[in-house]
């Protein structure tokens, strides 16, 4: 339990990986031992834009510090880039064990100002480019028998934000994303996991998201280190582990603290006797309806179907014998 996580011997690609978050996983998994596959457009905040330098920025800091890294400055969310990223990474390095879906860029406006263009571009480079990526890298470690997928959500997915509609409904997606590869990949030894972080970045502080400097009120000074990108890079390194049986999880991770995300279901209330559920039901049995005290986080759609109508089932027999036995 005391020892060290390595990550030697194995092969990671990181999207995004020129700035921000991506840069400190790609650090972080090279310092562990992994050869890192740092995949960055170079583009702005916006996605506007390319730079390869911005790539080989990364991969130079990693090879000083004694590390192996190429560089590949393509964008992830078309198809054909996504195969071929995922094509240079085993090409270079013999094989692909580890992903970290990370790149994707920024609309903050109010909901009536995002233009059709811009849903398309949030929504592609976040939903698309995992989806590819993932998909590319998915046969890849079928074969291997052996694969870990990071997926990169938001609390602006999971709990929303008002100024970034299109990136939420994208975030949210990846989550969905994340849920079905973690299915899929866990008869191969592959699994996807998601984080949630909070990091001073470029596209953090555009957030312009209120609540830490609140918190932090006259020690400002201290935020750089509250949100230093390494703490996500952590939480990471721990679901890129060939150790961490975690799978189809989401990890809220920022400022040294991590914590279990969940979308749970309450156990909720049940029409009796099988009778056609009513609106007036749902408002006399709101409290019983919106009660988490016995929730669950059901690990697959199927459990979710299982638990949840099983009670319904019961219901409609009961409902059924009474008919019977009337009549
Ligand atoms: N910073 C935060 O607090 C925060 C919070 C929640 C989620 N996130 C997510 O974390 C991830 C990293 O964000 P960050 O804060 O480090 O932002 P960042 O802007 O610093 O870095 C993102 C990187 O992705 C690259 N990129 C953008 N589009 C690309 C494309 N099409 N193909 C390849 N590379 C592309 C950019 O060039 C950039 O270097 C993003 O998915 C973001 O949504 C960040």
């Amino acid at each position: 339990m005391n020892e060290p996580i390595r990550l030697d011997g194995r092969v990671a690609l990181v999207t995004g990986a020129g700035r921000g978050l991506g840069r400190a996983h790609a650090l972080e998994l090279a310092a562990r031992g992994a050869k890192v596959l740092v995949n960055d457009l170079g583009c702005g905040l916006f996605g506007d834009g390319e730079d390869p330098s911005v790539a080989e920025a990364v991969v130079s800091e990693i090879e000083t510090a004694g590390g192996e890294a190429a560089s590949n400055a393509l964008a992830i969310e078309k198809p054909e880039n996504a195969e071929a990223i995922v094509e240079h990474a085993v090409e270079r390095f013999g094989r692909l064990d580890i992903v970290v879906n990370n790149a994707g860029f920024l609309r903050r406006r109010p909901f009536a100002d995002h233009t059709p263009e811009m849903v398309d571009d949030i929504l592609a480079v976040h939903v698309k480019g995992s989806y590819f990526i993932s998909q590319a890298a998915f046969a890849v470690m079928e074969q291997q028998r052996y694969g870990r997928f990071i997926f990169t959500a938001s609390p602006g997915g999971t709990r929303g934000n008002p100024w970034v509609t299109a990136y939420g409904a994208a975030k949210a997606g990846i989550i969905g994303l994340a849920q079905c590869v973690a299915l899929a990949g866990e008869p191969h030894n592959i699994t996807a996991n998601v984080i949630s972080p909070f990091a001073a970045t470029r596209m953090g502080d555009a957030m312009e998201t209120k609540s830490p400097q609140e918190e932090i009120g006259e020690h400002a000074e201290l935020l750089a280190d509250v949100l230093d990108p390494r703490h996500a890079s952590a939480a990471v390194i721990y679901l890129a582990s060939e150790g961490c049986a975690l799978n189809h999880t989401i990890l809220t991770v920022g400022g040294g603290r991590v914590a279990l995300s969940a979308m749970i279901i309450g156990d909720g209330w049940q029409m009796p006797d099988g009778a056609l559920l009513t609106p007036e039901a749902v408002r006399d049995h709101l409290p019983e309806v919106l009660d988490l005290s016995k929730g669950t986080n059901p690990t697959s759609s199927d459990q979710e179907g299982s638990a949840f109508l099983k009670p319904a089932i019961k219901a409609a027999m009961a409902g059924h014998e009474s008919e019977n036995r009337s009549s």
